[in-house]
């Protein structure tokens, strides 16, 4: 298939397009190198042989002209992370649903009818919980009371004991609770709604914690991999916040790029609309097990526990990998143990 992948000279996208020209695709790149993710003034011209063209998404002419000739779309650019504070709103709107909304109108007006989207856990807010009592429930944000007292377990909404926590499929109640995680929910819902109206079909890819080469290093829109990759370089400890109990799923970069290999051959197959998976490696963490296994690899000092804490992080987001398995045939193959030892030595972007 002629491929167009967005944001492929990034992170992850990088990866993507690598995988997809391996599988025999006819790939093409359409990357703005925003500043968040490729530093100021850098001219990446290819990605592993492919020729990057330099765009805007949230122009017209420039994303309509990158389609011609496309019959599918994998839709990696975005802007990630957690962000610096509520002035990034304009930009994370106009960056990832802004640009969406540009992407499939050119999609609808060039009949352009497959998607695969980069999306994203955030989607889901806390992960699963079941109270003793009231069976699974979905906490609310934690009460920052609880919070300074070291008190990290969401509660029950009904009688407010401290839940167990679970895995999150894919029907999981949709909850957002940052800019980031509401726009990357409005690109799900933007991408449904263009998938039924032009009887289209797509994918969302919702990527667990992503980590592997190429990783950009220690920013305020970077993953805990990096921070703690960096601070291990630098000779520091890794900070682990919280008790450092709370439980991720980190799922290496070359799986999800096999993943979006799996969900653009799942297309054909599939009535028009948008499905969801999780793309996860079924191998949940503790943030504090994953930074004492990187130190350890890196031969570094150990990682200090410090119970500090980010308001509005959540406190367990474990997913449940099986839709994935059962209708795209994807299961994560990097171990977490050797994803960790090769990503102590990988280079990392700057
Ligand atoms: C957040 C974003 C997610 C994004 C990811 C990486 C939201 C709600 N979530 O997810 O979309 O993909 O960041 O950018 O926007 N931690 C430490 N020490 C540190 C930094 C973090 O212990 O120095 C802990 C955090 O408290 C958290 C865990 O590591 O418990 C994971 O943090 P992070 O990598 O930022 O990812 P998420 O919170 O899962």
């Amino acid at each position: 298939m002629r491929v167009l992948i967005t944001g492929g000279a990034g992170f992850i996208g990088s990866h993507v397009t690598r995988a997809l020209a391996a599988a025999g695709h006819d790939v093409s790149v359409l990357d703005c190198l925003h500043p968040a993710a490729h530093q100021p003034g850098s001219d990446v011209r290819e990605v592993h042989g492919v020729p990057v063209r330099r765009g805007d998404l949230r122009d017209r002419d420039t994303v309509e002209s990158a389609l011609a000739g496309v019959d599918a779309v994998v839709h990696q650019a975005a802007m990630v992370g957690m962000g610096v504070d509520l002035a990034d709103l304009p930009a994370y709107v106009g960056n990832n649903d802004l640009a969406t909304a540009v992407l499939l109108a050119g999609m609808a007006r060039l009949r352009v009818p497959r998607l695969v989207l980069a999306g994203s856990m955030v989607v889901y807010g806390e992960g699963a919980y079941a109270c003793a009592d009231h069976g699974p429930v979905r906490p609310a944000p934690r009460e920052l009371a609880d919070l300074a007292v070291g008190q990290f377990e969401p509660r029950c909404p009904h009688c407010a004991s401290l839940l167990d926590p679970g895995t999150v499929d894919e029907d999981a109640r949709l909850d957002p609770r940052s800019v980031y995680a509401a726009t990357k929910l409005a690109q799900e819902h933007l991408t449904a709604a263009w998938a039924r109206e032009s009887g289209s079909a797509a994918v969302a890819l919702r990527y667990h914690n992503v980590y592997g080469p190429g990783m950009p290093r220690d920013t305020p829109y970077s993953g805990v991999a990096a921070i703690f990759r960096s601070a291990l370089e630098r000779g520091e400890a890794p900070q682990v916040y919280e008790d450092g109990r709370q439980r991720r799923d980190f799922v290496h970069v070359t799986d999800v790029a096999a993943a979006n290999v799996a969900a653009l051959a799942s297309l054909d197959a599939r009535p028009p609309g948008l499905r969801a998976y999780n793309v996860a490696s079924g191998e949940p963490r503790t943030v504090a097990d994953m930074a004492a296994t990187l130190a350890a690899a890196m031969d570094g000092l150990a990682p200090v526990v410090t119970g500090a804490f980010r308001a509005g992080d959540v406190r367990h987001v474990v997913a449940c990998p099986r839709r994935a398995r059962d209708e795209l045939g994807f299961t994560a193959q990097v171990p977490f143990a050797a994803g960790l030892a090769e990503f102590a030595t990988a280079p990392l972007r700057a």
